[in-house]
């Protein structure tokens, strides 16, 4: 059975404490002993995968504990390794030390044989637990990376491909009738109100990895058809507006051209999502005109404040970022700042009216 029993390295310098220590271990695990910090770090280093736990005197000939542990961190070992301190040391300064330098636990001589088995098992089975799951999170990422090597490799053939640049030129154009209707309104506004109905328009045509890969979440085969058919957002407008009232004015008026057709609206301003996400999405058909004739297009043009375009922004980057220490944190804090803007949209809607009463 031994074979299979993890092996625990005891350091310490009085051959008393390492039998002791070997007595109390021996029937759970391999015990390597060592006499000071040099030979222990040789033996992690031998066996540093079957390396279950180290149990670390402090004070030793050639090389102390706290080097053997600064040694270890240089090495990449602390994050794998659990190191236990065994010493007599009564002072809370040193104690306190050991574990700002990250060690696990801290154990006073003289020890009792059953804390130590328990205190052990502990660290050990925390650690196992906690290097399993880092695994896993790497072979997942090794997944998502081996899979998002696929995608450039099929979007690549896309790009390559006639009906799909045809296809992309029909979402520009349409994009373009957008852009010069949101034009036309604006200089009418400035004509006869003296101010813009917003402030910026961005426009943005989905690339083919991500045309790609949202056709594969939805389950969809990769044709172009398929895109036309199940794709509402590869045309894309946000429209930048001062205040949540010029939103659904501008919306209202757009949408209300006859040329266009409303497929879907979703007002999550009305309705803002659970993070606190809010802008009106309008999912429209716009007719573009070639020389074959009349093609309609859909395009997903977006509403939002100034302020909500800054808090989307700073929002997605959270998205992309994996492993955050802070996520939780930084959730809660977006939603008190998307709750903030709200309340602050609306406060600078009211003064706006205010001005504008007072000119009249
Ligand atoms: P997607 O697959 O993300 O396009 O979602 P959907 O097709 O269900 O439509 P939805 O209206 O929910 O979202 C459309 C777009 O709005 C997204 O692609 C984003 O650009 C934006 N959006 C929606 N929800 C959020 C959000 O929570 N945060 C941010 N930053 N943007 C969002
Ligand atoms: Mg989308």
């Amino acid at each position: 059975m031994k074979s299979t029993m993890q092996r625990i390295v005891v350091v310490d310098d009085a051959e008393i404490n390492r039998e002791l220590l070997r007595n109390i271990l021996k029937d759970s695990y391999v015990i390597d002993m060592a006499r000071d910090g040099e030979e222990a770090l040789q033996k992690i280093h031998r066996h540093e995968r079957e390396t279950a736990a180290l149990l670390l005197d402090l004070q030793m000939p050639k090389m102390d504990g706290f080097s053997v542990i600064a040694q270890m961190k240089k090495d990449g070992l602390q994050s794998k390794i659990p190191v236990l301190v065994i010493s007599g040391e009564r002072s809370v300064e040193i104690e306190d030390k050991c574990f700002k330098m990250g060690v696990s636990d801290f154990i006073r001589k003289p020890f009792d044989a059953s804390i130590v088995r328990n205190r052990v098992k502990n660290a050990v089975e925390l650690f196992a637990c906690k290097n399993q799951l880092e695994q896993k999170v790497e072979e997942q990422n090794e997944t998502l990376k081996k899979q998002y090597r696929i995608i450039q490799m099929q979007a690549e053939e896309l790009k390559q491909a006639k009906p799909f640049n045809k296809l992309m030129m029909q979402y520009r154009s349409a994009i373009m009738e957008v852009e010069t209707k949101l034009k036309v309104l604006n200089d009418e506004f400035t004509l006869t109100y003296n101010r813009n109905p917003f402030e910026s328009v961005k426009s943005r045509l989905k690339t083919p990895e991500s045309i790609y890969d949202k056709l594969r979440r939805k389950g969809y085969p990769i044709t172009v058809k398929n895109i036309e058919k199940y794709l509402s957002d590869v045309a894309g407008v946000r429209v930048i507006c001062s205040f949540p009232d010029d939103i659904y004015r501008l919306a209202e008026l757009f949408a209300r051209q006859d040329d266009i057709i409303l497929l879907k609206e979703k007002d999550y301003i009305k309705n803002p999502k659970e993070n606190g996400y809010r802008s009106l999405h309008l999912i429209l058909n716009i007719p573009i005109f070639l020389s074959k004739g009349k093609k309609y297009m859909k395009v997903e043009v977006q509403f939002r404040t100034i302020a909500m375009d800054f808090w989307a922004s700073l929002e997605h980057k959270l998205k992309y970022k994996q492993n955050l220490e802070n996520a939780d944190e930084i959730v809660t804090q977006l939603k008190a700042c998307a709750d903030s803007i709200e309340v602050l949209d609306y406060q600078m809607q009211e003064i706006r009216d205010k001005i504008d009463r007072a000119k009249g």
